[in-house]
């Protein structure tokens, strides 16, 4: 596990890319796993695509823990990230606590989202053995405060923000960081400036990986597509299809069940 973390941080000197996705589940995992993706990340965006919230502040503890066992059953190569939900890690000691229960869960490294604000508590998870994955620009977990999923970087003070964080997760000892609809340009410069990889959603080509909600890649929640993302497949659609082609055959009594 170590050494998928250790492959990981060196994977920027190599320039190698890394990919990560999203898995809630033992069938998603599994065959994200033997795809040959490189991280899993048992993302609290599960609380959206999955358990149907507004946003992912509704999402609790025990709910991540479960889909994070769920996940890790299907899990053999990758390295699964669990992501820490709001208010369980508000202070050093409880982000700890919680991280620990991720790897209790089957998690190999947490994720909580949050730079200079959390460097403490990043320090804390990292110092206790447990590798860490940052996340920074837009903050899901703040979407109420912010009046909405807004790009992050426009400004100089937020570039400035923005480069702050991603040194003080570095220095706090995470293994990479994601950069949330950050401004592509600024999502340059932090990936220049530091020497962890930098994962992107939605902030341009430049980051030293991409990230993405699974359910969005594959076309799974029809009801809402980031602007960033191109689905490359449409499973909605195959769904909608198999259950109206099952009803057709059904009610006309075309096929037997057996
Ligand atoms: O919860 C999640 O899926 C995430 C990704 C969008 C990075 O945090």
């Amino acid at each position: 596990m170590t050494n998928l973390v250790d492959k990981y941080r060196g994977s920027k000197a190599r320039g190698e890319k890394i990919t990560a996705l999203t898995a809630y589940d033992y069938p998603t995992a599994r065959l994200l796993d033997e795809s040959g993706i490189d991280i899993i990340l048992v993302g609290d965006s599960v609380g959206m695509v999955v358990l149907g919230y507004e946003d992912t502040t509704e999402v609790t503890l025990e709910e991540m823990l479960h889909h994070t066992r769920a996940a890790a059953r299907g899990v053999k190569n990758a390295l699964l990230v669990g992501d820490m939900p709001i208010h369980t890690f508000d202070s050093p000691d409880e982000a700890v606590a919680t991280a620990r229960k991720f790897i209790d869960a089957g998690a190999q490294a947490v994720k909580l989202e949050g730079g200079v604000s959390h460097a403490k508590h990043i320090e804390a998870i990292t110092r206790a053995g447990i590798p860490f994955m940052a996340h920074i620009g837009m903050l899901p977990q703040q979407v109420r405060e912010q009046g909405g999923y807004k790009v992050k970087g426009r400004s100089p003070a937020e570039a400035e923000a923005l480069i702050a964080d991603a040194r003080a997760v570095e220095k706090a000892g995470a293994f990479s960081v994601v950069l949330e609809i950050v401004v592509p340009d600024i999502a340059k410069q932090i990936t220049n400036a530091i020497s962890i990889p930098t994962i992107g959603i939605g902030s341009g080509e430049q980051c030293d990986g991409q990230i993405l909600v699974t359910h969005d890649l594959i076309g799974l929640f029809p009801w809402f597509t980031p602007k960033f993302v191109s689905p490359e497949a449409r499973v909605a659609d195959e769904i909608r299809g198999a259950v109206r082609a099952f009803i057709e055959r059904t009610r006309t009594g075309g096929l037997s069940n057996g």
